[in-house]
């Protein structure tokens, strides 16, 4: 069977896409299929043999479509494909501290999915633009003051991916 891999991603600014793309270009570079998707129009896993699933943080959660996905297709995840997982994301500028709170709050995240055991999971920089926020974030003073920033580490996303498609390449039957 070809090793096909699908790389899921929500994405309500552009972002986490933009990260997706990297990942999925990534991939492919190292001999693997690779269908990139928008989680919410997957309706199917058969004929995958690994999962990477990618959503970034919004107000401590990790965007419903990821939090939706894992319930929905909970019996496969669980039994029979490698899940690789990324969360965007960080943004405040010299913040390091920011990085290991999100960790925290993110592996709380997938503590609520006890049954699911990802091969590797990634916390990636966010990209922050206060000009663009949409109802009923651009209500919020502290948000707008914020200064834009992108802490997306494009070395590290490419090097996450490469090593994820070291491991699917290993394991996985070819
Ligand atoms: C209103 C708002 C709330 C956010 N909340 C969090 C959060 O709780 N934790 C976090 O790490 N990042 C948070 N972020 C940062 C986003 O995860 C980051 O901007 C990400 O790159 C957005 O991805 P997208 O462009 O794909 O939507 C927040 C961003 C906004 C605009």
């Amino acid at each position: 069977m070809e090793t096909k891999v699908l790389v899921a991603y929500a994405s309500s600014y552009g972002s986490t896409q933009e990260i997706a793309e990297v990942i999925s270009e990534t991939l492919r570079s190292q001999g693997l299929t690779v269908d990139l998707q928008l989680i919410r129009n997957v309706r199917i896993l058969e004929g995958y043999s690994a999962v990477v699933l990618g959503a970034p943080l919004y107000m401590f959660h990790w965007h419903k479509d990821a939090r939706h996905f894992l319930s929905q297709h909970r019996k496969i995840l669980a039994d029979n494909l490698p899940v690789a997982i990324f969360a965007g994301g960080p943004f405040a500028k010299g913040d390091e501290n920011e990085w290991h709170e999100v960790r925290a709050k993110f592996d709380l995240e997938l503590a609520k999915f006890p049954w699911l055991t990802p091969i590797s999971v990634e916390i990636v920089g966010g990209k922050f633009d206060p000009t663009k926020l949409r109802f009923p974030y651009n209500l919020i003073p502290i948000l707008k003051k914020m200064p834009a920033s992108d802490l997306r580490d494009w070395v590290a996303i490419r090097a996450w991916a490469s090593s994820l498609a070291a491991q699917f390449l290993s394991d996985l039957p070819q």
